[in-house]
């Protein structure tokens, strides 16, 4: 595998693994594959994040809304840039376009709605307007020009699947693929929208991880619950330290699971 500059993940989201992204990018660029496989790739905070490029990528979401803004940066990146140069930035759009059902745009509109609404508010997952007394406004599509650009130079040879989990490791699975698995979190499986995971879905996790032939590694929260399903794997304990409030931190607990041991 040869070496390749990291670029940056597509937009801050809910679950984006900047915490554990070293941990999890070193892994993976010390395991021997030649297939890199993303079931729950969301904004990408691993695969952009790690260092060697596989002979063959691809992500998946099952979200539509991030799968269309993938596909239009890799296809209709200049097109997307300008619907968002001189977007009306302010509280009632951004709440206008939060309401609006998106099957009626384009599907650059939709990237672009997307994208703006992830920019544009708290908390990384496109519910609230942003706006901080004591800090520069928050959107202008200027300030992510150069970054978002050597992303989407990072995603010219990656695939892309618009599949629910279990189908697309069965897809993809051979010996020599690595699989990097980041669903929501046990007892968060609402988080990304009520119809696209469930809590028996961890079971089917287990249950499709059970008959494959490549490997894979997993990150959840460090539940009893999740060791119980995950039982009889590798599971490696990773603790992370998280700003709460302006002095304040919390320790959590994180798990690696794979079917290869990782130290
Ligand atoms: C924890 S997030 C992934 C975050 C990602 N690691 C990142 O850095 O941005 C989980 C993702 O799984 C997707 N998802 C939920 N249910 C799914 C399913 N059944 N099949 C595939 N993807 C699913 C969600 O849309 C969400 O983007």
């Amino acid at each position: 595998m040869q070496n390749t500059v990291q670029a940056k993940p597509i937009a801050p989201y809910l679950g984006g693994k900047s915490k554990l992204a070293k941990t999890i990018c070193s892994i993976i660029d010390n395991t021997e594959h030649k297939t890199y496989a993303e079931p729950f790739v969301g904004m990408g905070g691993i695969l952009f994040r790690k260092e060697k490029p596989a002979k063959a990528e691809i992500i998946n979401d099952y979200n539509y809304e991030v799968f269309t803004l993938f596909r239009v940066l890799q296809r209709h990146y200049d097109e997307f840039l300008n619907q968002l140069e001189y977007i009306n930035h302010s509280r009632n759009h951004f709440k206008y376009l939060k309401d609006l059902n998106p099957t009626h745009l384009t599907d650059i509109e939709r990237a672009a709605r997307f994208y703006y609404l992830l920019r544009a508010s708290f908390g990384a997952m496109a519910s609230t307007y942003g706006v901080d007394k004591t800090r520069p406004d928050r959107f202008n599509i200027n300030k992510y020009k150069k970054d978002l650009a050597h992303t989407v130079n990072r995603l010219r040879s990656v695939a892309m699947e618009n599949l629910d989990f279990e189908d697309f490791i069965k897809k993809y699975d051979s010996k020599d693929t690595l699989f990097y698995l980041d669903p929501p979190y046990y007892g968060c499986e609402n988080d990304y929208g009520k119809e696209l995971f469930r809590r028996e879905d961890f079971e089917r996790i287990r249950s499709t991880l059970d008959s494959i032939q490549g490997k894979f590694i997993l990150s959840l929260n460090d539940l009893p619950p999740v060791r119980e399903i995950f039982k009889g794997y590798y599971i490696k304990e990773v603790e992370l330290l998280y700003t709460v409030a302006k002095n304040g931190n919390k320790k959590a607990k994180e798990v690696i699971i794979s079917n290869y041991p990782l130290d």
